[in-house]
Protein backbone atom coordinates (compact mmCIF):
# COMPACT_ATOMS: atom_id res chain seq x y z
CA UNK A 1 0.00 0.00 0.00
CA UNK A 2 0.79 3.92 -0.71
CA UNK A 3 0.23 6.69 0.86
CA UNK A 4 0.56 9.43 -2.12
CA UNK A 5 0.39 13.08 -2.43
CA UNK A 6 -0.18 14.47 -5.71
CA UNK A 7 0.73 18.34 -6.33
CA UNK A 8 0.35 19.22 -9.80
CA UNK A 9 1.12 22.78 -11.42
CA UNK A 10 2.61 24.56 -14.83
CA UNK A 11 6.28 25.60 -14.42
CA UNK A 12 7.75 28.14 -12.35
CA UNK A 13 4.28 27.28 -10.11
CA UNK A 14 6.44 26.04 -6.52
CA UNK A 15 5.69 22.14 -7.18
CA UNK A 16 9.84 21.32 -6.95
CA UNK A 17 10.57 23.72 -4.22
CA UNK A 18 7.14 22.70 -2.16
CA UNK A 19 7.54 19.19 -2.68
CA UNK A 20 11.13 18.52 -1.67
CA UNK A 21 10.79 20.84 1.60
CA UNK A 22 7.67 18.87 2.40
CA UNK A 23 8.67 15.53 1.95
CA UNK A 24 11.41 16.15 4.79
CA UNK A 25 9.08 17.14 6.55
CA UNK A 26 6.35 14.49 6.21
CA UNK A 27 9.07 11.47 5.34
CA UNK A 28 7.88 11.26 2.41
CA UNK A 29 9.71 10.04 -1.12
CA UNK A 30 9.77 12.99 -3.49
CA UNK A 31 9.12 11.98 -7.11
CA UNK A 32 9.75 14.79 -9.70
CA UNK A 33 7.79 12.88 -12.84
CA UNK A 34 9.00 16.14 -14.59
CA UNK A 35 12.61 14.02 -14.74
CA UNK A 36 11.11 11.50 -16.77
CA UNK A 37 9.90 13.42 -19.98
CA UNK A 38 13.34 15.56 -19.07
CA UNK A 39 15.08 12.11 -19.97
CA UNK A 40 13.48 11.19 -23.40
CA UNK A 41 14.01 14.73 -24.45
CA UNK A 42 17.64 14.33 -23.85
CA UNK A 43 17.79 11.05 -25.18
CA UNK A 44 16.18 12.35 -28.46
CA UNK A 45 18.46 15.45 -28.78
CA UNK A 46 21.77 13.00 -28.13
CA UNK A 47 20.31 10.37 -30.89
CA UNK A 48 19.82 14.07 -33.31
CA UNK A 49 16.23 13.19 -33.92
CA UNK A 50 14.12 15.92 -34.74
CA UNK A 51 10.79 16.16 -33.18
CA UNK A 52 8.57 15.05 -36.18
CA UNK A 53 10.50 12.19 -35.98
CA UNK A 54 7.52 10.33 -33.68
CA UNK A 55 7.86 7.07 -34.48
CA UNK A 56 11.86 7.55 -33.37
CA UNK A 57 11.04 9.06 -30.49
CA UNK A 58 8.46 6.31 -29.30
CA UNK A 59 11.58 4.21 -30.03
CA UNK A 60 13.64 5.81 -27.58
CA UNK A 61 11.37 5.84 -24.71
CA UNK A 62 10.70 2.21 -25.08
CA UNK A 63 14.12 1.25 -25.26
CA UNK A 64 15.33 4.08 -22.26
CA UNK A 65 16.76 3.09 -18.99
CA UNK A 66 16.29 5.91 -16.50
CA UNK A 67 17.51 5.84 -12.99
CA UNK A 68 16.81 8.33 -10.50
CA UNK A 69 18.97 8.04 -7.18
CA UNK A 70 18.69 10.59 -4.36
CA UNK A 71 21.86 11.59 -3.23
CA UNK A 72 22.35 13.98 -0.67
CA UNK A 73 18.78 15.89 -1.02
CA UNK A 74 19.24 16.19 -5.13
CA UNK A 75 17.45 13.60 -7.42
CA UNK A 76 20.51 12.80 -9.44
CA UNK A 77 19.55 11.05 -12.98
CA UNK A 78 20.82 8.56 -14.76
CA UNK A 79 20.51 7.75 -18.62
CA UNK A 80 21.66 4.67 -19.67
CA UNK A 81 23.89 4.94 -16.65
CA UNK A 82 25.56 8.19 -17.37
CA UNK A 83 24.45 11.08 -15.14
CA UNK A 84 22.45 13.47 -16.81
CA UNK A 85 21.18 15.67 -13.85
CA UNK A 86 22.59 18.46 -15.10
CA UNK A 87 22.15 18.06 -18.62
CA UNK A 88 18.30 17.92 -17.96
CA UNK A 89 17.64 21.23 -17.06
CA UNK A 90 19.83 22.71 -20.45
CA UNK A 91 17.94 25.32 -22.57
CA UNK A 92 17.93 22.54 -25.37
CA UNK A 93 16.11 20.29 -23.51
CA UNK A 94 13.94 22.55 -21.86
CA UNK A 95 12.72 24.08 -25.51
CA UNK A 96 11.62 20.45 -26.52
CA UNK A 97 10.56 18.53 -23.38
CA UNK A 98 6.87 19.60 -23.65
CA UNK A 99 6.53 18.34 -27.30
CA UNK A 100 8.33 14.71 -26.56
CA UNK A 101 5.88 14.74 -23.86
CA UNK A 102 3.02 14.94 -25.63
CA UNK A 103 3.33 12.07 -27.57
CA UNK A 104 0.56 9.53 -26.08
CA UNK A 105 2.91 7.10 -26.59
CA UNK A 106 5.80 8.28 -24.87
CA UNK A 107 3.29 9.26 -22.01
CA UNK A 108 1.99 5.23 -21.35
CA UNK A 109 5.47 4.46 -20.73
CA UNK A 110 6.29 7.11 -18.68
CA UNK A 111 2.97 6.76 -16.63
CA UNK A 112 3.88 3.15 -15.91
CA UNK A 113 7.69 3.87 -14.96
CA UNK A 114 5.92 6.81 -12.52
CA UNK A 115 3.93 4.42 -11.17
CA UNK A 116 6.81 1.63 -10.78
CA UNK A 117 8.24 4.42 -8.79
CA UNK A 118 6.00 4.72 -6.21
CA UNK A 119 5.04 0.94 -5.41
CA UNK A 120 5.04 0.17 -2.17
CA UNK A 121 5.90 3.79 -1.03
CA UNK A 122 4.79 6.84 0.79
CA UNK A 123 5.21 9.54 -1.89
CA UNK A 124 4.97 13.13 -2.41
CA UNK A 125 5.05 13.63 -6.58
CA UNK A 126 5.35 16.49 -8.80
CA UNK A 127 4.18 17.07 -12.42
CA UNK A 128 1.07 17.74 -14.41
CA UNK A 129 -1.39 15.19 -14.13
CA UNK A 130 -0.85 13.16 -11.03
CA UNK A 131 -4.07 14.07 -9.76
CA UNK A 132 -5.90 13.51 -12.57
CA UNK A 133 -4.14 10.66 -14.30
CA UNK A 134 -1.30 8.46 -12.48
CA UNK A 135 -2.62 8.65 -9.34
CA UNK A 136 -6.39 9.46 -9.69
CA UNK A 137 -7.33 8.30 -6.39
CA UNK A 138 -4.30 10.15 -4.54
CA UNK A 139 -4.44 10.41 -0.83
CA UNK A 140 -3.94 14.19 -0.86
CA UNK A 141 -4.46 16.60 -4.15
CA UNK A 142 -3.24 19.80 -4.72
CA UNK A 143 -2.93 22.09 -7.38
CA UNK A 144 -0.35 25.34 -6.89
CA UNK A 145 -0.88 28.50 -9.32
CA UNK A 146 0.88 31.69 -9.88
CA UNK A 147 0.75 34.23 -12.65
CA UNK A 148 3.18 33.83 -15.82
CA UNK A 149 5.36 36.57 -14.78
CA UNK A 150 6.10 35.44 -11.18
CA UNK A 151 6.63 32.00 -12.81
CA UNK A 152 9.14 33.16 -15.26
CA UNK A 153 11.20 35.51 -11.95
CA UNK A 154 11.11 32.26 -10.09
CA UNK A 155 12.20 29.95 -13.10
CA UNK A 156 15.17 32.68 -14.13
CA UNK A 157 16.37 33.39 -10.83
CA UNK A 158 16.71 29.51 -10.34
CA UNK A 159 18.12 29.02 -13.99
CA UNK A 160 21.21 32.14 -12.97
CA UNK A 161 22.04 30.15 -9.61
CA UNK A 162 22.05 26.79 -11.63
CA UNK A 163 24.32 28.55 -13.88
CA UNK A 164 21.85 28.14 -16.95
CA UNK A 165 22.05 30.68 -19.38
CA UNK A 166 18.34 31.90 -20.43
CA UNK A 167 17.23 36.09 -20.60
CA UNK A 168 13.96 36.42 -18.08
CA UNK A 169 12.24 36.99 -21.69
CA UNK A 170 13.54 33.81 -23.26
CA UNK A 171 12.34 31.79 -19.90
CA UNK A 172 8.95 33.95 -20.02
CA UNK A 173 8.07 32.67 -23.80
CA UNK A 174 9.39 29.27 -22.64
CA UNK A 175 6.47 28.84 -20.24
CA UNK A 176 4.11 30.73 -21.83
CA UNK A 177 4.49 28.03 -24.35
CA UNK A 178 5.13 25.25 -22.47
CA UNK A 179 1.88 25.94 -20.21
CA UNK A 180 -0.37 26.21 -23.65
CA UNK A 181 1.47 22.60 -25.16
CA UNK A 182 1.02 21.25 -21.59
CA UNK A 183 -2.76 22.51 -21.60
CA UNK A 184 -3.23 20.55 -24.56
CA UNK A 185 -2.29 16.95 -24.57
CA UNK A 186 -3.95 13.79 -26.04
CA UNK A 187 -3.93 12.29 -22.57
CA UNK A 188 -2.60 13.78 -19.18
CA UNK A 189 -3.00 17.66 -20.40
CA UNK A 190 -2.39 19.98 -17.21
CA UNK A 191 -5.83 20.35 -15.50
CA UNK A 192 -7.02 20.98 -12.17
CA UNK A 193 -8.75 17.37 -10.92
CA UNK A 194 -12.05 18.05 -9.61
CA UNK A 195 -11.11 17.14 -5.79
CA UNK A 196 -7.83 18.84 -5.77
CA UNK A 197 -7.19 21.93 -3.25
CA UNK A 198 -5.91 24.98 -5.41
CA UNK A 199 -3.49 26.93 -3.78
CA UNK A 200 -2.19 30.48 -5.72
CA UNK A 201 1.38 31.11 -4.37
CA UNK A 202 1.62 34.35 -6.72
CA UNK A 203 3.52 37.33 -3.51
CA UNK A 204 4.14 34.15 -1.27
CA UNK A 205 7.65 33.27 0.37
CA UNK A 206 8.48 30.03 0.10
CA UNK A 207 7.93 29.84 4.28
CA UNK A 208 4.15 31.57 3.81
CA UNK A 209 3.22 28.71 0.60
CA UNK A 210 5.20 25.65 2.80
CA UNK A 211 2.93 27.16 5.74
CA UNK A 212 0.14 26.91 3.81
CA UNK A 213 0.43 23.66 2.04
CA UNK A 214 1.73 21.88 5.56
CA UNK A 215 -1.47 23.35 7.12
CA UNK A 216 -3.39 21.91 4.26
CA UNK A 217 -1.76 18.34 4.44
CA UNK A 218 -1.77 18.20 8.11
CA UNK A 219 -5.55 19.01 8.36
CA UNK A 220 -6.13 16.30 5.33
CA UNK A 221 -4.34 13.42 7.43
CA UNK A 222 -6.24 14.00 10.78
CA UNK A 223 -9.65 13.35 8.43
CA UNK A 224 -8.12 9.86 7.56
O1 LIG B 1 8.11 19.99 -14.36
P1 LIG B 1 9.09 20.16 -15.53
O2 LIG B 1 9.18 21.56 -16.02
O3 LIG B 1 10.41 19.56 -15.26
O4 LIG B 1 8.43 19.29 -16.69
C1 LIG B 1 8.99 19.23 -17.98
C2 LIG B 1 7.92 18.97 -19.01
O5 LIG B 1 7.42 17.64 -18.87
C3 LIG B 1 6.71 19.90 -18.95
O6 LIG B 1 6.77 20.93 -19.91
C4 LIG B 1 5.55 19.01 -19.22
C5 LIG B 1 6.02 17.61 -19.05
N1 LIG B 1 5.40 16.92 -17.93
C6 LIG B 1 4.20 16.30 -18.18
O7 LIG B 1 3.68 16.39 -19.27
N2 LIG B 1 3.61 15.56 -17.19
C7 LIG B 1 4.17 15.48 -15.99
N3 LIG B 1 3.57 14.73 -15.05
C8 LIG B 1 5.38 16.14 -15.70
C9 LIG B 1 5.97 16.88 -16.70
Amino acid sequence: MSFIIGIDGPAGSGKGTMTKILAKKFNLIHIDTGITYRAVAKAVLDNNIKLNEKEKIIEVAKNIDIQIKNEENVDKVFLNGKDITKDIRSKEVTAIVSQVSSIKEVRLIMVDLQRKLAEGKNVIMEGRDICTYVFPNADIKIYLKASLEERARRRYEENCQKGINMSYQEVLENIKLRDENDMHKEIGSLEIAEDSIVVDTTGFEIEQSVEKLTKIIQEKMKNM
